[in-house]
C-alpha cells in the first residue's frame, strides 16, 4: 500500500550505546533503517567502551545518514522533522547524536524532536504492526533496563509499574556468555546454544517471584550468580561444562520470570495486549514463551522483528512521527543530552529543566523509574580493560 503523502516524513538518529542508527519513516511505514555497528572494536574488552563508542559515532554519522535518505528515496528538504535520542544512555556518545540532530535541523530549517530511547523502543512497534492501543502494557527488556510500563500516551505519559532492582536483562545475558567464555554480546550467542540444550537440566532461581515479593520488579543478579557458582563448581571437579543446557536452563529462568509477571501486569490492569521491546525482545524463547502465555490468558501479542527491537534508527524516527501526528511542540535549540533521562519523559522540550534535576544516584532506584545509565557498561568496561 502506498503511503499516505499527509503522514509525517520524520528521519530519527539514535547514538545512545554503541550502535549509529539512522532511520527514516512516514507515519507507521518505514522506509528506511540504516545501522553502523561499533560492537567489534568493543568485543575485546568484553562491554562497550564509552569514548570508543563516541569516535566511531562521529566517524559514521554523516555516511549513514547518507545511506539512510538513499534507501529511502526522499531528499533532506523533504522532512517534516528530525528527531533524536536525547537519552538515557553513554554521555558522549548521546552528545554526537544530539549536535548532529541539531546541525541538520538547523541548517535544513526543520524542527527537532528529542525523544527518549526507552519509548523509541515501545513506539517501534508501530512500524510493525500499526497504531498501539491506548493504553499498551509494555515490556521493555534490554542491555541496560528491564521494567513493565504502562502508556496511556507514548508520547507524553509513560508509568513504571516495576523494573529490575539489580541487573537488567540484557546484562544477565552477557554476564553469563563471559563466565561461559563465549563473548560479547551475550544474548544472541545463548539464544544460539540454548536452542541444542535441555531448558529443565538444571533448576536456576527465579528471582522475586515469592508471595512476599513486589510482583512488577525483577531481579537477576542472583541468578547470574548462582549459573556462575554452578559453573565453577563443574570446572573444579574438572567436569566438562554442559554449555547448550546451561544456556537453556539459565535463558529459560529469565523468560519464565519476564512472561510471568508481564501477563499478571496485563490482567491486573485489564489491557488484553501486550508489547515486548529492547534488545532482549529479539531472544527466540522469550518470544515462543510469551506468545503461549499470552494466547493461554486471552492476550493479543505484539513484538516486532528482531532487528527493530536492538536498537536503531527507526525507533526514534517512529517515536518523533507520532510527535509530529500528535502537534506536540518541537525541541529547543538547547535540547540537552541526558545520559539519565527517566523512561517517565518520553518527550524532552529543551533544557528548561536541568539535566541533573533528577537524582542520579537512584539509577537503581525503581519506583521512580530512572533509568540504569548504562552504569553496567561502564564497570564492565573498566574490569575488563584492566583484564586485557
Ligand atoms: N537473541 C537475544 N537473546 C537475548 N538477549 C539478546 C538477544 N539479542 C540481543 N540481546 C541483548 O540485548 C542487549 C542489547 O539490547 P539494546 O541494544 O536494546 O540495549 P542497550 O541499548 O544497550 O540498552 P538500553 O536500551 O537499555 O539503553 C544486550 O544485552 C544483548 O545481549
Ligand atoms: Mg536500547
Amino acid at each position: 500500500m502506498a503511503p499516505l503523502t499527509d503522514e509525517p516524513l520524520v528521519l530519527g538518529i539514535e547514538t545512545s550505546c554503541d550502535e549509529t542508527g539512522v532511520g527514516i519513516v512516514r507515519g507507521h511505514t518505514l522506509l528506511a533503517d540504516a545501522v553502523a555497528s561499533s560492537v567489534d572494536e568493543h568485543a575485546r574488552f568484553g562491554g562497550v567502551v564509552p569514548e570508543v563508542a563516541s569516535r566511531a559515532h562521529l566517524e559514521a554519522m554523516v555516511p549513514t545518514i547518507q545511506r539512510a535518505l538513499k534507501e529511502a528515496g526522499v531528499s533532506a528538504k523533504d522532512l517534516d522533522g528530525i528527531a533524536v535520542t536525547a537519552g538515557p544512555g553513554l554521555a558522549g556518545a548521546l552528545l554526537v547524536g544530539v549536535s548532529a540532530a541539531k546541525a541538520y535541523a538547523y541548517a535544513l530549517g526543520k524542527p527537532l524532536y528529542g525523544v527518549n530511547h526507552l519509548a523509541s523502543h515501545i513506539c517501534v512497534d508501530q512500524l510493525e504492526h500499526g497504531a498501539l492501543p491506548e493504553p499498551t502494557m509494555a515490556l521493555l527488556v534490554s542491555g541496560g533496563h528491564s521494567s513493565l510500563l504502562l502508556a496511556p500516551d507514548i508520547t507524553s505519559d509513560v508509568r513504571p509499574l516495576g523494573s529490575t532492582i539489580d541487573d537488567a536483562a540484557g546484562e544477565a545475558f552477557d554476564k553469563v556468555a563471559r563466565v561461559l567464555n563465549l563473548g560479547f554480546p551475550g544474548g544472541p550467542v545463548i539464544d544460539r546454544y540454548a536452542r541444542e540444550g535441555d531448558p529443565e537440566a538444571i533448576r536456576f532461581p527465579r528471582g522475586l517471584t515469592g508471595p512476599r515479593d513486589p510482583i512488577y520488579d525483577f531481579s537477576f543478579s542472583g541468578l547470574k550468580t548462582a549459573v556462575a557458582r554452578w559453573i565453577e563448581a563443574k570446572r573444579a571437579a574438572s567436569e566438562t561444562v554442559p554449555v547448550a543446557d546451561v544456556a537453556a536452563s539459565f535463558q529459560e529462568a529469565v523468560v519464565d520470570v519476564l512472561t510471568r509477571k508481564a501477563v499478571r501486569a496485563c490482567k491486573d490492569h485489564g489491557v488484553d495486549h501486550l508489547m515486548i521491546g529492547g534488545g532482549v525482545a529479539a531472544n527466540t524463547r522469550l518470544r515462543a514463551m510469551a506468545e503461549r502465555r499470552c494466547e493461554d490468558a486471552g492476550i493479543t501479542l505484539r513484538v516486532p522483528r528482531p532487528k527493530l527491537c536492538t536498537d536503531n534508527g527507526a525507533m526514534v524516527a517512529a517515536l518523533g512521527a507520532e510527535m509530529v501526528a500528535r502537534g506536540r511542540a518541537a525541541s529547543s535549540w538547547d535540547l540537552p543530552a541526558d545520559s539519565s533521562l527517566p523512561v517517565t519523559e518520553p518527550h524532552v522540550p529543551g533544557a528548561q529543566r536541568e539535566p541533573d534535576a533528577h537524582d542520579h544516584s537512584a539509577a537503581h532506584d525503581h519506583s521512580h523509574g530512572h533509568g540504569h545509565s548504562h552504569d553496567h557498561v561502564h564497570e564492565l568496561s573498566k574490569q575488563n580493560l584492566y583484564d586485557a
